[in-house]
């Protein structure tokens, strides 16, 4: 069976429970108050790497503010792997003096100032990915200084990390989180290596479920298909993270990148841009802005939408029941020439004959269409409508 196939018989088989509340516990207070929608923000890592400085994340700061952005709902500034260089006589983390001249909790300070929240990377770990030190056994010291420099958000990833116990080592910290009595949203990543989507929901707000994205139409693809099997384990507060947005960085066409803004959002996914926000072509800024597909993301339902109708291997249909009863749909054409899809009102959950349909890139009201909507779309490309039933 293809990988393509199983995730259509996974979520056919869920399908229906995917939509309905989930039983296993809730995160303890405050993790338990945060992320109700999944998180909007911005991490450095997809477009600087390394190369990240203080004077960076300050215009980065800027930018999200005068894109736009901030106002759109994007919100934490998250400064991802290499900020650290070392640990001090008493065993705290040190950022990089040469980069970090003022220190994190200056920058914080700065960030704070516009309106918006503070993230920072560490790894569970003895070494993050890149060599900087971890956090294993300094669980409380660190979250202690996390705190102390007023952050709000911690990505926690996974290297060095193999030979532990991921729940108890998450929990271990999420624990050293609550004890510094700050929220501080916890994104857990270790990509999916230990059925994340089983306890994860109990630990952190979000956790990721592939390996990392790569700025390519196949990449962003293979991390639709992996996220999409867990959609059961997604619900406010705690949210699969199919890696961060690719939108901006050049490596895919406007058209691939509105699919997988349309894609993230579908799945209820986390939409942490991941491009340099200083320097934006209008084709990015209006992507990552698009307050109609972001309202799908956003929706307060917190249903992650799934997989409903497939003529394998290129034709899709993809829904997501909405707050209002409506339904989110993506008619995604995985092949490089336009095709004709149509999609089903009763496969997407709608219960009318008819339903209202929206174009949400063309912000245009295109009709009453009885049972069905078809459309042809282009190659490697996501027609996204809202469809209302009419009663
Ligand atoms: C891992 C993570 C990435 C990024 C890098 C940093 O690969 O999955 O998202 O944080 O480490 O080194």
């Amino acid at each position: 069976m293809s990988a393509r196939f199983t995730v259509l018989a996974a979520a056919l088989v869920v399908g229906s429970l995917a939509w309905l509340p989930h039983r296993s516990t809730a995160a303890p207070a405050p993790l338990a108050t945060l992320a109700r929608t999944p998180p909007m923000g911005w991490n450095s890592w997809n477009h600087f790497s390394c190369n990240v400085d203080e004077q960076t994340i300050r215009e980065t700061a800027d930018a999200m503010v005068s894109s736009g952005m901030r106002d759109a709902g994007y919100r934490y500034i998250v400064i991802d792997d290499c900020w650290q260089v070392s640990r001090d006589a008493n065993g705290a983390l040190v950022a990089d003096p040469q980069r970090f001249p003022h220190g994190i909790k200056a920058l914080a300070d700065y960030v704070h100032s516009k309106g918006l929240r503070f993230g920072i990377y560490t790894d569970a770990g003895t070494n993050t990915c890149q060599g900087r030190p971890g956090t294993l056994g300094h669980e409380d010291q660190d979250a202690r200084t996390f705190a102390s420099w007023g952050v709000d958000y911690v990505k926690e990833d996974w290297c060095h990390a193999q030979h532990l116990d991921a729940p108890i080592q998450y929990a271990k910290f999420r624990d050293a989180l609550s004890r510094t009595g700050r929220p501080i949203v916890l994104s857990i990543c270790e990509w999916g290596s230990n059925q994340p989507w089983e306890w994860a929901p109990r630990i952190g707000n979000l956790w990721r479920t592939t390996d990392d994205i790569e700025d390519t139409w196949s990449s962003m693809l293979d991390n639709l298909d992996q996220s999409a099997q867990h959609a059961t384990a997604a619900r406010p507060g705690a949210w699969n993270d199919p890696d961060m947005l690719e939108v901006g960085n050049g490596g895919m066409t406007a058209e691939e990148y509105r699919a997988h803004f349309s894609l993230w959002a579908i799945m209820a996914a986390p939409l942490i841009a991941g491009n340099d926000l200083r320097h934006m072509t209008p084709e990015a800024v209006e992507t990552l802005t698009n307050r109609e597909v972001i309202a799908v993301d956003q929706d307060s339902l917190g249903a992650q939408g799934i997989l409903v109708w497939e003529r394998p291997p290129e034709l899709q249909v993809w829904a997501k029941p909405l707050r209002d009863g409506s339904r989110a749909i993506a008619l995604l054409n995985r092949s490089s020439s336009p095709a004709r899809i149509t999609a089903s009102f009763a496969r997407a959950g709608l219960r009318s004959d008819s339903a209202d349909v929206r174009d949400l890139w063309s912000h245009a009201d295109l009709g009453r269409f009885g049972r069905e909507f078809a459309t042809t779309v282009p190659g490697h490309g996501v027609v996204l409508v809202r469809a209302t039933s009419v009663r």
